[in-house]
């Protein structure tokens, strides 16, 4: 084997243009999954405290944003709505009037091009704001499978391309790929999030939802963050029901399951970058504690070295723009 002072592994590293040729992992807009808020109203634009960038918008207002996401390369959306209403069986989730299946159409008319992913989950539309409907103080997992592939049915009837579970109930995956055939829909994908951890990092994110569990946690259904193994076997077990795309979640202190899941899976793998770990690099950044571009782009580029093939973020516009004004 060559060694020092033969070898010298700095002589790929002087110039920007072999930089460039070596480099082993790249980040586009194309590996982007943009989520988004969607509130009832006109012409709404609401910032959310917590997370500095991001909006409630009311339909009109999404669209606008989302042609913008559109030219900047972003191929797809996911989208979370706000409903008018909470109640204890989340019935605007899977009503086929409801925020998210309005937003879907209005999306699929003014942005066609546009990918719409939904997610499908029942805490942003339950008063008690926990992910599936309760039984004895406690979440009934059988029960709340039918109301979510309901809520999927109800989603792709309005036009979403992919629909995507993260409610964790066991079976998920299953109830709503056997519903979407039923309904003639087999060529809509399904994306699992079939890693995802009970983490304090989506702190960000239940503000924006307002999807805080009035008692309890979510640690009975979500992932123990200690545990890598079993993520594996989450993973195996969407697989085997049917997914198409799996995910882990969140992602900055999970890149060791990104990485194992990689090396596991040939399914094309996701990444949620999740609310938290967004607002701790805004919030640095806005104290000018870091450099917040260059931050923002070594978290990404890492997590798609971990080795996932794309990135659910909320940077995914201001990264985009930024990829571009490189070129
Ligand atoms: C819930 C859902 C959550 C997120 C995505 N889907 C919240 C939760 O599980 O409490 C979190 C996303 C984020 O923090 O950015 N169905």
């Amino acid at each position: 084997m060559v060694s020092y002072p033969d070898l010298r592994l700095r002589r790929v590293r002087e110039h920007e243009p072999l930089r460039r040729m070596v480099r082993e992992t790249t980040l586009s807009p194309s590996n982007f999954i943009y989520p988004m808020f969607v509130t009832h109203g006109q012409g709404l634009r609401q910032p959310i405290e917590p997370m500095p960038g991001c909006f409630h918008f009311s339909i009109d207002q999404l669209v606008l944003d989302v042609a913008e996401a559109a030219a900047l390369g972003i191929p797809a959306v996911l989208l979370f709505g706000l409903p008018a209403e909470k109640d204890p069986m989340g019935t605007e989730g899977y009503d086929p009037e409801g925020i998210i299946q309005e937003a879907v159409r209005a999306i699929k008319k003014e942005v066609p091009g546009m990918m719409v992913i939904t997610d499908v989950c029942m805490c942003e539309y339950t008063d008690h704001g926990h992910c599936g409907i309760i039984d004895n103080g406690k979440v009934d997992n059988d029960a709340t499978l039918e109301l979510l592939a309901r809520t999927a049915v109800t989603q792709v009837q309005a036009g979403a391309d992919m629909v995507a579970p993260s409610a964790m109930m066991d079976g998920q995956v299953k109830a709503i790929r056997d519903s979407l055939n039923d309904h003639g829909y087999e060529d809509v994908p399904v994306m699992g999030y079939a890693a995802k951890y009970a983490s304090a990092f989506y702190g960000p994110f239940r503000v924006a939802a307002g999807s805080t569990p009035q008692f309890g946690d979510r640690r009975s259904y979500q992932m123990d963050p200690a545990n890598a193994r079993e993520a594996m076997r989450e993973i195996a077990s969407d697989i085997a029901e049917g997914a198409d795309i799996v995910m882990v979640k969140p992602a900055m202190s999970y890149m060791d399951v990104i990485r194992r899941a990689r090396e596991r899976f040939d399914h094309p793998l996701a990444a949620y970058n999740v609310s938290g770990e967004y607002s701790m690099v805004k919030a640095a950044g806005a104290q000018g504690w870091i450099d917040e571009k260059r931050i923002t782009l070594e978290i990404l580029t890492s997590i798609r070295r971990a080795g996932a093939d794309f990135i659910l973020s909320y940077h995914a516009k201001e990264v985009s723009q930024w990829l571009r004004d490189e070129e």
